[in-house]
């Protein structure tokens, strides 16, 4: 029997937003949400402004806290470095790993990933993990290649306890920021792919409960028809999820019908 899979729906500002913009921006998300209690959310402010967010939402379930970006080390001599405990501290649930703007700007590689996700787990939160191609290796037909090394670079060696407690974003590079989004039918091949791979590397279970979230300018306008996709459980907002009335339309999107 299918096990559901309840929709994710997850707001990454990125480097926009101040501390002091927190709550008014709050204030209007969540009275556009109020009667909307079967969709996971999740909003994935810039470190600034996490103390802000978990001091309003002070650690509600219907509003979940992520972070961009995390050590991969415990503690101790790493300046400008931001640690899971600091993150813990602050009731964040999930933070972003292997964002395609980390790889691609700030030279991320797989091992690197990998750590990261470790010491996520290590201190209970819970990694959404980014993967996707370029323009050029999609282009060259090396989506799935690319697809593959990814996640098995981060994934490796992991416990089926400790896979249950990650999410999965698709993120094609050349639908972020653009106006580009995958079709739905690519978007889907993509996802369908990625389960195939949790298939066979962690068995039929993890690759039943798993979230795989679609990510890569979904807007109010196309995310319904990206969300109810078999195998896209949710999607990873960047620019749209900065205004909350998009985002808490694209969070609509996500309920489900019946
Ligand atoms: P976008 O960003 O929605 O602005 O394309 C998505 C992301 O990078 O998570």
């Amino acid at each position: 029997m299918a096990i559901p899979r309840k929709k994710f729906v997850a707001g990454n500002w990125k480097m926009n937003m101040t501390s002091s913009e927190v709550s008014p921006y709050l204030e209007v998300f969540r009275l556009e949400t109020e009667g909307i209690n079967n969709v996971d959310i999740a909003i994935i402010p810039p470190f600034t402004a996490l103390a802000k967010a978990s001091e309003i939402l002070g650690g509600t379930q219907k509003i979940r806290l992520g972070a961009q970006n995390m050590s991969p080390e415990v503690k101790g001599a790493y300046t400008g470095e931001i640690s899971a405990t600091m993150l813990r501290d602050l009731f964040i649930r999930y933070v972003l790993v292997g964002h395609s703007e980390r790889r691609r700007l700030f030279g991320e590689t797989d091992e690197l990933v990998h750590r990261k996700v470790v010491t996520a787990l290590a201190s209970e939160l819970r990694p959404i993990l980014c993967v996707g191609e370029t323009l050029e290796e999609r282009q060259a037909g090396q989506e799935k290649a690319i697809l593959e090394a990814q996640l098995s670079g981060a994934l490796t060696g992991l416990t089926t306890d400790q896979l249950e407690e990650i999410v999965i974003a698709y993120e094609p590079v050349w639908a972020i920021g653009t106006g580009l989004t995958a079709t739905p039918a690519q978007a889907q091949e993509a996802h369908h792919f990625i389960r195939d791979y949790l298939a066979t590397d962690s068995g039929l279970e993890i690759a039943a409960k798993t979230r795989i979230l679609y990510g890569g300018s979904v807007t109010a306008d196309n995310a319904r028809e990206l969300l109810f996709q078999p195998d896209i459980d949710g999607a990873l907002v960047g620019g749209a999820s900065l205004d909350p009335r998009s985002f808490a339309e694209i969070v609509a999107a996500a309920v489900p019908t019946e």
